[in-house]
């Protein structure tokens, strides 16, 4: 990365995008050196588009229902991508799985997150399998992307406790809260060039 330069983010989305807007207003506020050139969603009804727009960031959606299968939905999100000349991909509740077709095309370029301390409760309602499981803390997890269900390298993760009267609602708004701060922070560390990864450790230098 050129220093001064902003890192060219596509943000990834398919529903409310409060994560996305958290990115945004940090890097209005000056925090981040960062420029998002593209949200991308797989649905066209996302409020995170709208957010976007009011932002003036380009969006696009991209449905998966015209692609026969996984692989060629994702081969046409690289292509997207590459158009945008896109240095960092930004999982922000972009509800798919992806293939090794967009995780080879960026390693260690993309991040996603997860609302629960990987690696425990991995895949859907990550909340409320913690609530079932009776964890008294639980938080969430930025993680660069492999072909994997939030099996990638951790970069970062936030602690959030457990209230014996959660619902998972309530818990869901607590951990969303870190949720903001915390990928911040880690897209900060890419920006900055402070990530290194070998095998599944992460480690951040100074
Ligand atoms: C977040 O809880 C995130 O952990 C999960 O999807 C949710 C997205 O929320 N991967 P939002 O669209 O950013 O509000």
């Amino acid at each position: 990365m050129i220093e001064n330069v902003p890192c060219r983010l596509a943000v990834l989305v398919s529903g409310s995008g409060t994560n996305l807007q958290a990115i945004i207003d940090r890097i209005e506020a000056g925090e981040l050196n960062a420029k998002i050139v593209c949200v991308i969603s797989n649905k066209a009804d996302a409020y995170a588009l709208t957010r976007a727009s009011k932002h003036g960031i380009p969006v696009v959606v991209h449905e998966n229902t015209a692609f026969p299968e996984r692989r060629a939905y994702d081969a046409a999100t690289v292509e997207i991508l590459r158009g945008y000349r896109v240095d960092l991909v930004i999982l922000a509740g972009f509800m798919r799985i992806l293939t090794e077709v967009m995780v080879s095309a960026f390693p260690h370029a993309i991040m996603n997150i997860h609302p629960a301390l990987l690696p425990s409760f991995q895949g859907l309602h990550a909340q409320q399998q913690a609530l079932d499981y009776g964890v008294r803390y639980s938080g969430c997890t930025v993680h660069f992307v492999d072909c994997g269900t939030d099996t990638g390298p951790i970069i970062l993760q936030s602690v959030v406790p457990v209230d014996q009267d959660d619902t998972e609602d309530t818990l869901s708004a607590r951990i969303q809260n870190a949720e903001h701060q915390t990928f911040a922070a880690a897209i900060k560390l890419f920006v900055e060039g402070k990530i290194h990864v070998t095998g599944r450790k992460v480690r951040i230098s100074a």
